[in-house]
């Protein structure tokens, strides 16, 4: 685990999109695995800055959203297929046919999440999968009690996420009660996995995702088995980690050696 705890929001979002220009520069033909909600926001920023000023190149970059509410069309203001046009896809020069979302209207769930598996195996896999994190510590919506091994699939949300997410809603009424969402096996086959977190709301999952026993609990815990995981936490997300100092060492040490942290 590579973790790494910077200042604010700013930073990590500028942290993160380097870490993908990097990976995008040696792999123009990158899979990217994306993640919505406030987090990303500043990253997808960041990386439209990069495309705009440096020429960052999308053209061949293939991409597949961690999950959808089910029962939003594509074009609903609150569907995440709308949120990464609007934040991302739109200000890029990806191609649209490379671009992967669960849809929540489809016809047959089941069929589909099949699909969308079978698509990102077909594609070479995720390369490089982005995560933000839920105050519960979910990941995609793989709220506590998801197995470890799941697949893409329908999943009710906790009213605690409801709550969270209501705020992009007119009223708590209007979010969605499921949602198609990546499993958390999904996510843990991509081959490398950078995740986000910003405020303190955040720090309780953060540390229990970092420190905590591997659990069905904090669903993002089983990241810790992951080889190659980046975190990227800001002051407030970090305040509860119990090694927090040690992280911050090797952090010094490797800005010293000018290599990633270890
Ligand atoms: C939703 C998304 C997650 C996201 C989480 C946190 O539940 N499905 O992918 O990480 O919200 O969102 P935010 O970044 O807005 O705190």
């Amino acid at each position: 685990m590579r973790i790494i705890i910077v200042e604010d929001y700013e930073e990590m979002s500028r942290k993160s999109a380097k870490v993908v220009s990097e990976r995008l520069r040696r792999k123009p033909d990158l899979v990217l695995g994306l993640p919505t909600g406030s987090t990303p926001v500043g990253m997808y920023q960041q990386l439209i800055k990069a495309h705009k000023e440096k020429g960052l190149d999308f053209s061949r970059v293939r991409s597949f959203n961690l999950d959808e509410y089910w029962g939003l069309s594509p074009d609903h203001p609150q569907s995440y297929h709308y949120f990464m046009w609007h934040n991302f896809f739109n200000h890029i020069n990806i191609k649209p046919e490379n671009v992967y979302i669960p849809r929540g209207e489809a016809e047959n769930a089941e069929t589909f999440c099949n699909w969308y598996e079978h698509k990102i195996k077909e594609e070479g896999g995720i390369d490089l999968q982005v995560l933000g994190i839920g105050r519960d510590g979910h990941i995609g919506f793989n709220e506590p009690g998801s197995s470890l091994g799941s697949r893409t699939r329908i999943k009710t949300l906790t009213e605690e996420t409801r709550e969270d997410n209501s705020r992009f809603f007119e009223k708590k009424e209007d979010v969605p009660y499921c949602a198609i969402t990546m499993g958390i096996g999904t996510i843990f086959e991509a081959k490398e996995c950078l995740l986000l977190a910003s405020g303190d709301n955040k720090a309780e999952a953060v540390q229990k995702c970092i420190e905590g026993p591997v659990s069905t609990e904090t669903t993002a815990s089983l990241l810790q088995l992951h080889s190659k995981l980046i975190i990227i936490v800001d002051e407030e997300a970090a305040k509860n980690l119990k090694s927090k100092d040690y992280y911050k060492h090797t952090q010094r040490m490797a800005e010293k050696l000018q290599a990633e942290p270890r």
